[in-house]
């Protein structure tokens, strides 16, 4: 059983994806974290990560680099929303995402091009989404918790930003896969946002065994 829980930045898709996991006991990956490490991995080597040749020797990293706590950072989501344009690099993460998904059991995944072009086939499909302004809070929530000092007015415009690069891309943007269930969580706890979740996933699960 495949689960596709793809949405914009701070959406709640990860925090969702995780109870899914908890709740179906499957594996869950975040695949955002591929592309964050490679857009820090070019950080790192100096390169720029609007050009795509300066991109393609950062996508061999190794699974330990997905432990990085400097991966959470908003300036290394947009650096991820622009090495993730490039269609090699997107092709360099691809067999990595296919075989989490495809292994014995199950797994759960959640990212923007999950529902459309990593597991088209999922048994289950969400797209889970928020406003801006609320995404924008939780951003800023995070950031307070962890001893930051955000501003709110880039945080909107971070994420605005984000929002654009990721929907307008050619290759694999983010929209809602044929046949995912819409999911706002712009007015819901987070418990709401799962048990709503549970019951998409349950009736689409349904749907299916019926044919
Ligand atoms: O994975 P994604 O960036 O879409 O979002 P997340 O990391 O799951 O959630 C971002 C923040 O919003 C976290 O601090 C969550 O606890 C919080 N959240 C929330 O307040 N209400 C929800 N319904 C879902 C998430
Ligand atoms: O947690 P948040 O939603 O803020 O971001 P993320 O899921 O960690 O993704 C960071 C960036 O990676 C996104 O803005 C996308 O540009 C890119 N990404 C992608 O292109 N495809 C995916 N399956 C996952 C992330």
């Amino acid at each position: 059983m495949i689960i596709a829980v793809d949405g914009p930045a701070a959406s709640g898709k990860g925090t969702i994806a995780k109870a899914l996991g908890r709740h179906y006991a499957l594996p869950v990956l975040d695949t955002g974290l591929l592309y964050r490490a490679v857009g820090l991995a070019v950080l790192k080597a100096g390169g720029d990560p609007d050009i795509e040749s300066d991109t393609l020797a950062a996508c061999a990293f190794d699974d330990e680099t997905l432990n990085d706590p400097a991966l959470r950072s908003e300036a290394v989501g947009s650096l991820a929303s622009r090495v993730s344009v490039h269609q090699a690099v997107r092709d360099a993460l691809v067999k990595r995402q296919r075989d989490f998904a495809t292994q014995p059991g199950g797994a759960i995944l959640d990212g923007r091009d999950i529902g459309t072009v990593i597991a088209p086939d999922a048994h289950a499909k969400l797209f889970v989404t928020a406003s801006v302004h609320v995404r924008a809070q939780r951003r800023y929530q995070d950031a307070l918790s962890h001893g930051g000092h955000p501003d709110m007015d880039s945080l909107i415009a971070d994420i605005q930003a984000r929002d654009t690069r990721d929907m307008s891309r050619d290759h694999a943007p983010l929209k809602v896969a044929d046949g995912a269930d819409l999911l706002d969580t712009s007015d819901l706890s987070i418990d709401a946002a799962v048990r709503q979740a549970i019951a998409l996933v349950d009736a689409q699960l349904e749907g299916r065994s019926r044919g």
